[in-house]
C-alpha cells in the first residue's frame, strides 16, 4: 500500500448510504453484471473516504487499486518538472479511475485529489483480474470506458492545437455541465468545485486568459459566474462558441 494512503480512512463498509447501489450500478465495471454477480464483486470492495484537498495517490506511485466515485468529485492531475500542474479530468459519481495500472502494471499516470468530501469504492487489481478473465463482458465494458477516455483525450489534444482559449473554456464548461449541471429557474447551474486556477489548468491556459474569456461570456449574458460554479444562461451560444 502506498504512502499516500496514510491519513485516508478505509472501512470495510458495504455502503450504508441509500444511493451506493445505484451509483455503482452505473459504473462500467458493474454495468455488465447481473444482480448476483454484482453482489459477489461487491464483497471485494473497500470504501474509502477523503476530505476536501486530500490526495489519494500520487503520479508515479505503484498502484494496486481501481476506484469508482460514489460521492463527491476527484481531480486527476499531472505535474511538470518545473512544478506546473495540468488537470486531466474531474470525475464525479459512477466514474472510474485507477484502471490503467491494472491493464498495464506500471506506476500511476496521474495524481488523484479530492475536490470535495469524497466517498470511493476501491477494488484491488488482484481481486479484479479473475473477473476480467472469467467474464469477457466485464472486460468489454472496461475496454469501452478506456476507448471513450482515449476519444476524449484525442479531442482535448486537437483542441489544444486548433481551438482558441475561449472555445476551449466553452467546451470544458459544457463537458462539466453534462456531468454536474443542475437545472435552475434561469439556467443550468454547474457547480464544478474548481478554483479559477484549477479551471485554467483544465483548459490548459493561463488563469488571466481563462478569466477574460469567462468575463466576456458573462458580459454577453451567456453565463453568470458564481463561487466555484457557473450558471449557463444561453446554452446554444456557448455551444456555438465551443465549435
Ligand atoms: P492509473 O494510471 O492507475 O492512475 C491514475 C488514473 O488517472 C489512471 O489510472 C486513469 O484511470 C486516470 N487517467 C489517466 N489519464 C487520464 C485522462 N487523460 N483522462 C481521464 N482519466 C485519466
Amino acid at each position: 500500500m502506498c504512502a499516500a494512503w496514510s491519513g485516508v480512512s478505509h472501512n470495510g463498509s458495504r455502503g450504508g448510504r441509500v444511493n451506493t447501489e445505484d451509483v455503482l450500478g452505473k459504473a462500467p465495471l458493474f454495468a455488465a453484471l447481473d444482480r448476483e454477480s454484482a453482489a459477489a464483486l461487491r464483497t471485494s470492495i473497500t470504501e474509502v473516504q477523503l476530505s476536501k484537498g486530500q490526495t489519494l495517490f500520487h503520479e508515479n506511485e505503484t498502484g494496486d487499486r481501481l476506484y469508482v466515485v460514489l460521492e463527491g468529485k476527484i481531480k486527476l492531475s499531472r505535474t511538470s518538472p518545473d512544478g506546473r500542474e495540468n488537470l486531466l479530468s474531474v470525475l464525479g459519481p459512477s466514474e472510474m479511475f485507477g484502471e490503467l495500472s491494472l491493464f498495464d502494471p506500471r506506476p500511476r499516470t496521474a495524481t488523484a485529489t479530492a475536490l470535495t468530501e469524497v466517498r470511493l469504492a476501491g477494488l484491488g487489481h488482484d481481486d479484479l483480474r479473475p473477473w476480467l478473465t472469467g467474464r469477457p463482458e466485464v472486460a468489454l465494458h472496461l475496454l469501452r470506458a478506456l476507448a471513450q477516455r482515449l476519444r476524449r483525450t484525442n479531442d482535448v489534444l486537437a483542441d489544444l492545437v486548433f481551438t482558441d482559449v475561449p472555445g476551449r473554456v466553452a467546451k470544458q464548461l459544457l463537458d462539466l455541465a453534462e456531468r454536474f449541471g443542475n437545472k435552475t429557474d434561469d439556467g443550468l447551474r454547474v457547480h464544478h468545485d474548481l478554483t479559477q486556477e484549477e479551471l485554467a489548468q483544465l483548459v490548459g491556459a493561463s488563469r488571466e486568459t481563462v478569466n477574460k474569456a469567462l468575463a466576456d461570456f458573462a458580459q454577453r449574458g451567456w453565463l453568470r459566474i458564481e463561487a466555484k460554479a457557473v450558471v449557463i444562461l444561453d446554452m446554444d451560444r456557448l455551444y456555438n462558441r465551443s465549435r
